[in-house]
């Protein structure tokens, strides 16, 4: 409850790189209470935090998992086995991250496409994972938020199992500046908007993401 006694919405934020740190700014501009956490400990965020000034605090990543209404989870693929899983379990988690074997070191099942990166959070955590914010530059992030009825806003293409859990989750997209477009179920679907796949770190409206996500 906000000063007014009115509800605000509460989302944690997990990582708190170039990704986090945009979605923490967004989210924190428009009102909603941002829990912030990084892997190194809430007294290293302080600067950042004062930084985005607002309704935001610093925490550890099992707080910022239990104070989200949703919880973005936006850190290097190769270390989603560090993450909280009581306090997400059954969470609407939006999952940002992308598969760089570079980075992440080779994981054979996404090597072979036996599965996907957001499957396997999934079945980490056990949330109800929502893929999104993975396919766009962070930079684009950032600058290209436009309010409700531009005509330029930018697409980010959104994948998950649970409709109604997609449907809040577009919700935060469009609240933040952008059209949010649905790719389908988090398997077939989140192949369409992960890394090497047409829509991904490109910048389209949601009519030429739909076209080139639904093409047969
Ligand atoms: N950069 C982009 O344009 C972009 C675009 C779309 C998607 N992505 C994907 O989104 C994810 C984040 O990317 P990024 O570029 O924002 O990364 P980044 O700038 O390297 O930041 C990563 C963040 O994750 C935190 N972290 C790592 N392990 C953690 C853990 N176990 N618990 C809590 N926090 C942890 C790091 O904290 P410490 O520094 O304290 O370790 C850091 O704040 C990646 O999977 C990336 O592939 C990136």
């Amino acid at each position: 409850m906000d000063e007014e006694g009115e509800h605000t919405v509460r989302i944690g934020i997990i990582g708190a790189g170039r990704i986090g740190s945009t979605l923490a700014r967004h989210f924190a501009a428009i009102g909603y209470d941002v829990a912030l956490a990084n892997s190194r400990g809430p007294d290293t965020l302080a600067d950042l935090v004062a930084d985005i000034g607002g309704p935001i605090r610093a925490v550890t990543a099992e707080e910022a998992a239990r104070f989200g209404e949703a919880v973005v989870v936006s850190i290097p693929y190769g270390r989603y086995q560090e993450l909280p899983t009581e306090p997400l379990r059954g969470k609407v988690v939006i999952d940002t991250c992308n598969y760089y074997p570079e980075r992440d070191g080779h994981d054979p099942e996404l090597d072979g496409d036996a599965t996907t990166s957001s499957e396997k959070i999934q079945a980490h955590t056990g949330a109800n994972l929502v893929k999104a914010f993975n396919a766009i530059y962070w930079e684009n992030l950032r600058d290209h938020a436009r309010p409700q009825g531009a005509t330029d806003r930018v697409a980010i293409p959104l994948s998950g199992n649970d409709e109604e859990a997609k449907a809040a989750v577009a919700g935060l997209i469009r609240d933040i500046g952008f059209d949010a477009v649905d790719a389908g179920h988090l398997g077939e679907g989140g192949r369409k908007h992960q890394p090497g796949s047409r829509v991904y770190a490109t910048e389209m409206s949601s009519a030429e993401t739909s076209a080139l996500l639904h093409v047969a």
